[in-house]
């Protein structure tokens, strides 16, 4: 089946005319030719890699309330950065933030680059950030193909090719639309993730509103629900592990700080086992003596990208001094305890959110 040639500057027009009437207000937007602060853009292009932007806003204010400029972010210290991101889930991305703002501060003089190759060299940002930055900050004529623009791609050209092989071929035809036109690139590439979020939706595409149906190829061919095709998804494994919540007397609960590499990376969270693929009837870590009182509470269950995990909880009410004793061999610098009331929920991620709300149920 052979696909019109579509002019691009047409193509654009329609769009942005859509998006000047019905362009979303979000918290890191500039509306209506407003300069865009980098810093704004940068923090939200990294809280919504793989986080939709209802879940973001409340988390963007929070840190823009904060840490007002990118300075005072790099000034601010790690604990408190990952603390603030609790919750967002990716941890890594706090990390990197964080190195991020110390590097544009002492590199580039606390003003991010506006230049794809200088950013990309900076921790957290890779091509698609790059290029979203580029033109959403500094309304430079960059090839930005996140999922919505994707998929609004393979429907424009009916493109057959399942994801995500086809993503490539999705972001050549993309580029078809960037160049020296009217100059609107930042509005450009924003009115493309919204049309994607509100009309090319995953399902259901409301093609009767569409502003580009005219230009769309599945859209003639009633075929714009199917498309991009997908490759058949692999089933997501399954882990398992336990995870101790010890009690001291004093009501103090053992936490720990993750390991700086890995997932949930530098968070606090409570000691756990290994996760593995085999449920294994677990041991304590410790040398359990009839003196400590354990109780098994309802599994804990949680979802990552690539797996899914059950945590078993295993509430372990000890003394101090005999669990430490007991402990000392396990104990690492990275274990401390926290008063349970004091123990910020917030400060948690997920995992281990929902891991307290059944201690706290429970005692
Ligand atoms: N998704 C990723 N970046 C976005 C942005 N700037 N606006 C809306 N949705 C987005």
């Amino acid at each position: 089946m052979s696909v019109k040639k579509i002019n691009p500057q047409d193509f654009r027009k329609s769009l942005l005319a859509w998006f000047d009437k019905n362009g979303r207000d979000l918290p890191w937007r500039y509306k209506g030719g407003a300069h865009p602060n980098p810093y704004h853009v940068w923090l939200s292009e990294i809280m919504l890699q793989q986080t939709t932007v209802q879940a973001v806003k409340d988390y963007f204010l929070n840190f823009i309330k904060i840490w007002s400029t990118l300075p005072d972010l790099a000034r601010a210290s790690q604990e408190d950065v990952t603390a603030a991101w609790a919750g967002l889930g990716y941890y890594s991305r706090a990390r990197n933030l964080h190195k991020c703002a110390i590097e544009v501060f002492n590199s580039h003089g606390g003003n991010l680059p506006s230049d794809e190759d200088a950013l990309l060299k900076l921790p957290g940002i890779g091509p698609y950030t790059a290029a979203a930055i580029c033109s959403i900050a500094f309304n430079k004529p960059s090839n930005v193909a996140d999922g919505n623009i994707e998929r609004i791609m393979a429907r424009i050209f009916a493109l057959k090719t399942p994801f995500p092989k086809g993503k490539e071929e999705a972001k050549v035809k993309a580029g078809h639309f960037i160049g020296d036109f009217e100059g609107r690139h930042s509005d450009y590439v924003q009115a493309l993730m919204d049309l994607g979020a509100m009309i090319c939706t995953p399902k259901s595409p409301k093609c009767g509103l569409c502003p580009l149906s005219s230009f769309c190829e599945a859209k003639s061919q009633n075929i714009a629900e199917s498309l991009p095709k997908r490759e058949p998804k692999k089933k997501t494994p399954q882990k398992y592990g336990v995870v101790y919540i010890f009690v001291n007397e004093k009501e103090e609960i053992l936490l720990e700080r993750r390991a700086e590499k890995g997932l949930l990376a530098g968070m606090i969270g409570f000691p756990t086992t290994e996760w593995r693929e085999k449920r294994e009837r677990e041991v304590l870590p410790l040398t359990v003596t009839k003196e400590l009182t354990v109780k098994e509470l309802p599994e804990v269950r949680h979802i990552f990208t690539h797996f899914k995990l059950q945590l078993k909880p295993i509430l372990v009410r000890c003394d101090k001094e005999k669990a430490e004793a007991m402990l000392s061999e396990n104990i690492e610098e990275s274990y401390f305890w926290q008063n349970i009331k004091d123990v910020k929920d917030d400060h948690l991620p997920t995992l281990f959110a929902k891991t307290l709300k059944m201690v706290r149920s429970e005692i």
